[in-house]
């Protein structure tokens, strides 16, 4: 049993030796075998012959590359690779689509011709060479992206939407309307098996006019500093202006500070008092359009809450009564 096993492995190792490069000296009509050879390396076709063999030759397609030791080839990258009574083997460099095709051996042994073939394949691997250039539209435009890959096989082409993860087949991803929360990077890969796969991230950023989404009325105590918040999603980002009433604030007004951070604008107290009571517009714009949201500084005690563009009506209508009252009071 034992000698049954190494035996056979003794065989499997003596045909993996060979390995794919090794070509049978096999009768005429017999299916070629397929050698497979990345684009700029070397590959060596074997023939395999014996000591009976007198005439020798390979061949590319119909044109003699040698005949025994005589080179005919004018191609510098095809030489001798051994050349004995068991083995007649030539050598390719450098290895070009162009080379791809039928190769011969050969011979004549006891007078009787015959031949041994090999079918060289030639791989690329898949290799994006035209893709779309990171783009920036407004939310509402149609996107066309495209991603040209080469590659020996074909190689396939899909998009990926790397917020959804979903992935589309083909050259080309068409996004009609695209929304906002579309924005993202797209990923285009492309792969044939014969190396890893070759990405190429393309980024679309969908612009957009700004949304205020974060204000509220603050309550505040004379003598003490408070802060206006306002929040706006916006591409590009917003630029953010605040008003009191009609009037625009300034960052060297005294009495109140802007700061501007990315999304938001806050507008500083540093010591309230009774003149900062009151209506407060921030108003934020970039170059698709602009919005505006107004909030209350209010004297606490008066209850608030929620957004303001629902209940600033209301609120406004409390502020003033509870300033009114204020002034009746200290009458
Ligand atoms: C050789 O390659 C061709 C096409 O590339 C394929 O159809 C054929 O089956 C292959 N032959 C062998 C023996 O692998
Ligand atoms: C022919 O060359 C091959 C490879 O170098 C070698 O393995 C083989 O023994 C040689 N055969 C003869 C008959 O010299
Ligand atoms: C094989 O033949 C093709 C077609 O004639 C040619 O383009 C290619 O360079 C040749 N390759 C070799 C290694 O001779
Ligand atoms: C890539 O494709 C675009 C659009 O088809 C074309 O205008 C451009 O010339 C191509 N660039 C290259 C390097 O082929
Ligand atoms: C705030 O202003 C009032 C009146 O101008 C002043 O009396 C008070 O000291 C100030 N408080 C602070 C903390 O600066
Ligand atoms: C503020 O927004 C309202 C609609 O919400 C609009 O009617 C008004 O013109 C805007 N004000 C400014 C100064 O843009
Ligand atoms: C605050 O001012 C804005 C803009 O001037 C106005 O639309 C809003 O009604 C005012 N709110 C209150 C409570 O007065």
């Amino acid at each position: 049993m034992m000698r049954a096993i190494s035996i056979f492995t003794a065989l499997l190792l003596a045909l993996l030796r060979e390995g794919p490069s090794c070509v049978q000296a096999v009768e005429f009509g017999y299916f070629p075998d397929n050698i497979t050879v990345l684009e700029g390396q070397s590959v060596i076709l074997r023939c395999k012959i014996d000591e009976e063999v007198t005439h020798k030759a390979w061949l590319n397609r119909s044109n003699i590359l040698f005949t025994g030791n005589e080179k005919w080839s004018l191609d510098t990258r095809v030489s001798m690779a051994n050349n004995n009574d068991s083995d007649f083997s030539i050598q390719i460099e450098r290895v070009a689509v162009a080379d791809e095709g039928p190769y011969t051996c050969s011979f004549q042994a006891r007078t009787q011709p015959r031949t041994a073939h090999v079918y060289l394949i030639v791989q690329v691997p898949a290799r994006i060479v035209n893709i779309s250039q990171d783009k920036s539209v407004n939310e509402g435009d149609d996107v066309n992206l495209f991603c040209l890959a080469i590659g020996r096989p074909e190689p396939t082409i899909t998009w990926k939407d790397l917020k959804s993860g979903r992935t589309y087949e083909g050259e080309f991803l068409d996004i009609t309307e695209i929304k906002r929360h579309q924005a993202e990077e797209f990923v285009c890969i492309t792969n044939n098996g014969v190396a890893p796969p070759d990405t190429h991230h393309v980024k679309v950023t969908v612009n957009y006019p700004p949304m205020i989404t974060d204000i509220k009325n603050m309550p505040a105590q004379v003598g003490k500093p408070a802060i206006l918040r306002c929040e706006a999603m916006a591409v590009p980002m917003a630029a953010f202006e605040w008003y009191r009433d009609d009037r625009r604030l300034s960052a060297s007004d005294n009495a109140v500070q802007i700061k501007t951070e990315k999304t938001r604008s806050l507008l500083l107290f540093t010591n309230v008092t009774e003149k900062h009571f009151g209506n407060y517009t921030c108003f934020a714009s970039n170059r698709l359009g602009a919005t505006n949201a107004s909030m209350l500084l209010f004297r606490p005690g008066a209850v608030y809450g929620g957004s303001v563009s629902l209940s600033a009506c209301l609120s406004g209508l409390v502020f003033w009564l509870s300033l009114s009252i204020s002034v009746l009071l200290k009458v």
